[in-house]
């Protein structure tokens, strides 16, 4: 089956796109209000798009014609948090999600404590097993109802567990237990299911008979 994209209306390519590319990490965006409160939400287009120097971008449509809170505090002090989401928080994450009227404190409903930051003033999520400190480096504006926010990484929280050797800098990602978005509405994945793949050196390549 072949869907022609520019041939669709929104409502079907975020249909199709949200059900083919997956799963995606969840960057759970904490960011401050004006009054200095956090406001926490989940986001799936969200992805890291270079490791040196560190930049990951976020995909943040508007609800009907609004800015989401999220996309107004970043665009407001630049500065945001990206939580990834374990299994544990599932249901937490899920409630951040809710769009509750403006004056209630989201992360007191989903029984969250945050911690505080290193470089910025957005507090972190405990429990979160990686976080990250991120400042807003670039905007794109993709229309008039949905922006990519390109952001530097300035600091990188993880959980002391899954640390194997902090001098080199290695993770266990599986002690992580992050979770993924799927496909539709609601589905999720673990991320438990890991197999190992070696690069194949080249020498070994030009061996082997074709
Ligand atoms: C798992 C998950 C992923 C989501 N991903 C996105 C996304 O990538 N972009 C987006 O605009 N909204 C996304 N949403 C919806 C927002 O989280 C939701 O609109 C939220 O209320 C925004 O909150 P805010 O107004 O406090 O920023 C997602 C929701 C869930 C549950």
């Amino acid at each position: 089956m072949f869907f022609d994209m520019q041939a669709l209306d929104g409502t079907n390519t975020y249909k199709l796109m949200g059900s083919v590319v997956m799963p995606r990490p969840i960057a759970w965006v904490v960011t401050q209000e004006e009054d200095g409160a956090y406001n926490a939400a989940p986001f799936s287009f969200f992805n890291v798009l270079s490791g040196d120097p560190p930049v990951v971008a976020v995909g943040i449509g508007h609800r009907s014609d609004e800015k989401k809170d999220t996309l107004r505090n970043i665009q407001r002090t630049g500065e945001f948090v990206i939580n990834l989401v374990p299994a544990s928080l599932m249901d937490a994450m899920n409630i951040t999600a809710t769009d509750y009227p403006a004056g209630i404190d989201e992360l007191k409903r989903a029984g969250l404590v945050t911690l505080p930051s290193e470089k910025i003033g957005p507090g972190r999520i405990s429990g979160s097993p990686v976080a990250l400190e991120c400042r807003l480096w670039k905007e794109l504006d993709v229309d008039s109802k949905r922006v990519i926010v390109l952001a530097r990484v300035e600091g990188l929280h993880v959980d002391d567990a899954a640390v194997i050797d902090a001098d080199k800098c290695y993770i266990d990602g599986n002690k992580l237990d992050l979770v993924g978005r799927m496909h539709g509405a609601g589905w999720y994945s673990h991320t438990r299911d890991t197999f190992k793949l070696d690069r194949i050196p080249v020498s070994q390549a030009m061996a082997e008979k074709t």
